[in-house]
């Protein structure tokens, strides 16, 4: 119905602009919707059928008073003619006759239509001219003052107010026609054919429309939208995305293998989830998931490289990987040392290896892939965006679960500075520089560091994340070369994410409390690049 309104609104402009050179739409269609004139007049000028302007102007329009004083006369009038009739009235009475006498009066001695005679008034003349009433039937019929200097004064004894109107003025556009013609919508190959595409009336296109909100659709989590993004970014750097499927793994990817003391704190039961069915897994071995889903992505790799050399020539010969070996290794340099490491000279248990536990970071995934690197020793970038666990008190910060994005770069004769430059490049990327460093700790990195950025919202260094060089003897004892180094570097998905969407509680992002309209709704994320 509204539809059909807007259409009758619409043949109704057309008729009036073919009749007239110019139509004010105020007073052509003066009971009309603004909107629905303005929806009207917008169809037709996006064909340029017509043209229009817009006159934004005011109106003066009577209050109640000074309607009432058109159809009964002023105060002063009444007070004039009450004592006109009266011949003499004494002023009490005047005072009580009529309504608002006290204004009607006072206007009558200043125009000098009646006199104080003792206390009573007598009228000075026979006839008056009421101009109050006069000036105020103009504005109701013409919506104007006549003398807009009035306007003050009238305003001030609220008998008129003004009120904003829009007028549109519409003519004729260069586009003129009496009806809508019809619009082709397609170009179709029949079009092309036939030649009828060289007349086609084309419906021109309306960049101002605003798509239909989508109902029960799928929407991307934030989440996952800003990983898409980190994931561009790793790509564009030329990174290789490491499988991640293996939420459950074991505490030698976990832990041992990258030298986290058996009896670590992290390894605690506040820290870490242990898996209780089953408890335990077999020792390290290949997993050929990760295997065929790595090799199929390092394929597609190759078939992109370019033909430059590498650093160094690195064809080696590819090993048989023995994860019997890979374990004696760590077990070795754990409790007596090996590769250059005084080791944690502690009797290392075989037990803790093998516990199935949520893993606690991404790096237990960096780690096999850097074992499985040794078979082939090479530079390699490798990268991970996936969820990780940690039993950790749930605040408006801290979730059980999140998520990390983790880079581990490969090459020979890496340096710290090699770390700071690709870390300053990484989060330019993402708009983030002028990044500090701060030593930190990791058992499996040394040097680490701890990455700061300036937060500009917060008006501080917000740490963004943690990075190192990885031990020696943990490189050593995958059986990758001794000049071979590895950095890497980790921090989460969310901190980020809450950041670019504003979200201050993390349990508003994830978990059951996310109001699903917020994800349905949320924009897509664009990284300010810097
Ligand atoms: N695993 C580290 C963390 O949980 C991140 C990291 C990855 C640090 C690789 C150094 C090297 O924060």
């Amino acid at each position: 119905p509204v539809q059909n309104g807007d259409r009758d609104l619409t043949l109704q402009i057309l008729e009036a602009v073919d009749e007239n050179a110019s139509v004010k739409t105020s007073e052509t269609f003066p009971n009309a919707s603004q909107t629905e004139v303005k929806a009207a007049l917008d169809r037709l000028a996006s064909r340029q059928m017509i043209e229009y302007e817009t006159d934004d102007s005011e109106e003066v329009v009577l209050t109640g008073e000074g309607q009432q004083i058109v159809d009964e006369g002023s105060h002063e009038f009444k007070v004039w003619d009450a004592v006109r009739k009266a011949g003499r009235m004494s002023l009490k009475d005047q005072a009580l006759a009529t309504p608002s006498a006290k204004v009607g009066q006072g206007n009558a001695f200043k125009l000098k239509w009646i006199k104080k005679d003792g206390d009573s008034l007598i009228p000075l003349t026979d006839s008056v001219t009421d101009t109050t009433r006069e000036v105020l039937q103009y504005v109701a019929e013409h919506r104007a003052l006549q003398n807009p200097r009035d306007l003050k004064d009238l305003r001030k004894r609220t008998l008129v107010t003004t009120q904003k109107i829009i007028t549109y003025d519409a003519r004729k556009g260069p586009r003129w026609a009496r009806d809508i013609p019809v619009e082709v919508t397609d170009l179709t190959a029949d079009m092309l054919a036939d030649g009828s595409w060289k007349t086609a009336n084309f419906k021109p296109y309306n960049f101002k429309a605003l798509g239909e909100q989508s109902q029960g659709v799928g929407a991307l989590h934030p989440l996952n939208k800003v990983r898409e993004e980190f994931r561009k970014i790793f790509f564009n750097l030329g990174f290789t995305e490491m499988p991640t499927g293996r939420f459950v793994d074991t505490g030698f990817w976990n832990f041992d293998a990258l030298f986290v003391p058996q009896q670590h704190p992290a390894r605690d039961m506040q820290d870490t989830f242990y898996v209780s069915d089953p408890p335990e897994a077999g020792p390290p071995g290949p997993d050929p998931e990760a295997d065929a889903a790595l090799n199929a992505m390092e394929e597609e790799d190759r078939d992109e490289e370019d033909s430059d050399p590498p650093t160094r020539p690195t064809q080696q010969p590819t090993k048989h990987l023995d994860y019997a070996q890979y374990y004696a290794n760590v077990r070795a340099t754990h409790q007596d040392g090996a590769f250059g490491s005084i080791g944690y000279r502690y009797p290392y248990n075989d037990a803790e290896p093998r516990r199935l536990v949520l893993r606690t970071h991404t790096t237990a995934v960096s780690t096999y892939c850097l074992h499985r690197l040794a078979a082939n020793p090479r530079p390699a970038k490798y990268f991970s965006i996936d969820r990780v666990f940690r039993n950790e008190t749930v605040d408006a910060t801290h979730l059980a679960e999140f998520h990390q994005v983790e880079g581990v770069i490969a090459d020979y004769g890496l340096t710290l500075g090699g770390l700071q430059g690709f870390l300053r490049r990484f989060f330019k990327k993402m708009g983030l520089v002028g990044l500090k460093f701060k030593p930190a700790y990791n058992p499996y990195t040394e040097p680490s560091m701890e990455v700061f950025a300036y937060h500009r919202g917060l008006g501080k260094l917000v740490e963004i994340g943690n990075s190192g060089m990885f031990r020696p003897e943990m490189l050593l004892a995958m059986g990758l070369p001794e000049d071979l180094r590895v950095y890497g570097f980790g921090l989460s998905l969310e901190r980020p994410t809450m950041i670019k969407y504003g979200v201050n509680n993390i349990r508003e992002l994830l978990g059951h409390k996310v109001d699903l309209g917020f994800i349905e709704g949320n924009a897509a994320v664009r990284l300010d690049k810097a």
